[in-house]
């Protein structure tokens, strides 16, 4: 039989493990980690992130309008529990840590090119019902390493190893 729990928050498990990436208007790149990730729309295909507004990742998504999801495989553990303690706003993130990054094709952001999957997304709009203000993101690229795609373009998740 179930009981009612009284703390009902983060009740949607498991969380995902997911890295954003983001730049701002000087051309600084920071990176976050984001368990408020999920998709949002199958077509046109968006995804959504909660962003809570005193992290410093929040007003380069807000200014920029973009971001990119990227998603960590496992062996990336120092760099998560680093880029999801530490802030951008007291250090650069990417320089501590050697971040391995390239420009987006489609968004003024970077790429951690570590992850096997990195999403290009344009916030399209959002919305703030509570804690975290909620980007709705327009899927502008999908990238995952060819090393995880069959012959037809089929993305073989399975084989990955994420996080
Ligand atoms: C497992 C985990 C999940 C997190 N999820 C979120 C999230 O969804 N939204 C958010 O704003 N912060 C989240 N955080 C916290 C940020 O990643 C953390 O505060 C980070 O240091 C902010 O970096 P910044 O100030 O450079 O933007 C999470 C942290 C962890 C460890």
């Amino acid at each position: 039989m179930k009981k009612k729990v009284q703390n009902t928050a983060l009740c949607v498990q498991p969380i995902p493990k997911a890295l954003v990436s983001c730049r701002d208007r000087q051309g600084r790149n920071n990176a976050l980690v984001v368990g408020f990730a999920a998709n949002a729309s199958l077509d046109p295909a968006m995804v959504m992130i909660g962003i809570v507004p005193s992290r410093y990742s929040h007003h380069m998504v807000k200014e920029s309008g973009c971001f990119v999801i990227n998603l960590p495989k496992k062996g990336y553990e120092k760099e998560y529990g680093y880029l999801g303690s530490k802030s951008g706003r007291d250090e650069d993130k990417f320089a501590v840590m050697d971040i391995q990054w390239e420009d987006a094709e489609y968004v003024d952001a970077p790429i951690l090119t570590d992850c096997p999957v990195s999403i290009e997304c344009s916030v399209i709009e959002s919305i703030m019902p509570g804690t975290h203000e909620l980007f709705i993101g327009k899927v502008e690229a999908l990238h995952v390493d060819e090393e995880y795609l069959d012959d037809n373009g089929t993305i073989l998740w399975d084989m990955m190893n994420l996080m």
